[in-house]
């Protein structure tokens, strides 16, 4: 089931908030390993899947790419997403992923930041990437790391009486399938697959994986917000970057 819970809107107003402000989990720890994979993009053809209010889009448009389109589920998104970049080769495009239809071999590079576990079917989502990709392409996506999304519903750490975090808590790893949590709001719906899945199904159709970031923080994070040295002791995120054989 696809859920469009950024046209919520005290979610989506939350959200905004969280991504205002500078010391985040993305500006810190996300983005900055996600960017090092993005390959060089003159004149190459670019979908930027979930694209949220655009950024990483636009940045395309930036570094040289031909045509970039960005698309996102959320009226919200697409939305700020225009009003924020303008250019000629840009297009936003309100659709959830599962129901565009994308032409064979026709996307030089396919990105997507944290919004594959929102995608319920994994393996028809990079099925349908895969037949997309031009020979040679790139896909790079970061996503909730499996150590996170499988305890999601339930406890998410043990801590002491000061509030340290003795332990994290780690179950049902193995039973793939919807999390529903508060995050922001009650009733956040995201999908756990592990590890193995998640490779295994590029490694099915077609996609060699080149490289895989789990992000650490550095120095220089931790000094902007402390509580991001958890990330020392389990991943949030996982970056993979694969090219179509
Ligand atoms: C965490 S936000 C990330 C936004 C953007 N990529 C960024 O990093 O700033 C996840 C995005 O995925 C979008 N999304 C969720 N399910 C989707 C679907 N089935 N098809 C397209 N977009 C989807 C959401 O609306 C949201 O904008």
């Amino acid at each position: 089931m696809k859920q469009n819970i950024y046209d919520n809107n005290e979610f989506f107003q939350q959200y905004k908030a969280l991504r205002a402000r500078e010391n985040n989990y993305n500006n810190l720890l996300e983005q900055p390993n996600f960017l090092t994979l993005v390959p060089a993009l003159k004149d190459k053809v670019v979908l930027d899947i979930g694209c949220g209010m655009g950024g990483f889009a636009a940045a395309c448009v930036n570094q040289g790419a031909r045509h970039v389109t960005g698309i996102d589920i959320s009226a919200n998104m697409i939305a700020t997403a225009k009003s924020l970049h303008t250019y000629e080769n840009l297009t936003f495009e309100q659709a959830a992923f599962e129901d565009l239809i994308v032409p064979t071999a026709s996307i030089d590079f396919i990105s997507s930041s944290l919004a594959f576990h929102y995608i319920a079917d994994f393996s028809q989502l990079i099925k349908k990437i895969s037949v997309a990709l031009r020979s040679d392409g790139i896909l790079l996506f970061s996503i909730e790391h499996p150590i996170a999304t499988s305890n999601k519903a339930n406890e998410y750490s043990i801590t002491d009486e000061t509030g340290n975090i003795l332990h994290f808590a780690l179950d049902n790893y193995q039973n793939e399938g919807l999390r529903t949590q508060h995050w922001l709001v009650d009733n956040v719906m995201t999908y756990h697959r592990t590890m193995s899945t998640v490779l295994n199904t590029l490694i099915d159709n077609g996609l060699k994986i080149e490289k895989i970031i789990e992000p650490m923080p550095t120095d220089e994070a931790i000094a902007k917000l402390p509580s991001i040295q958890k990330e020392l002791r389990r991943p949030s995120f996982l970056i993979v970057r694969a090219r179509k054989v």
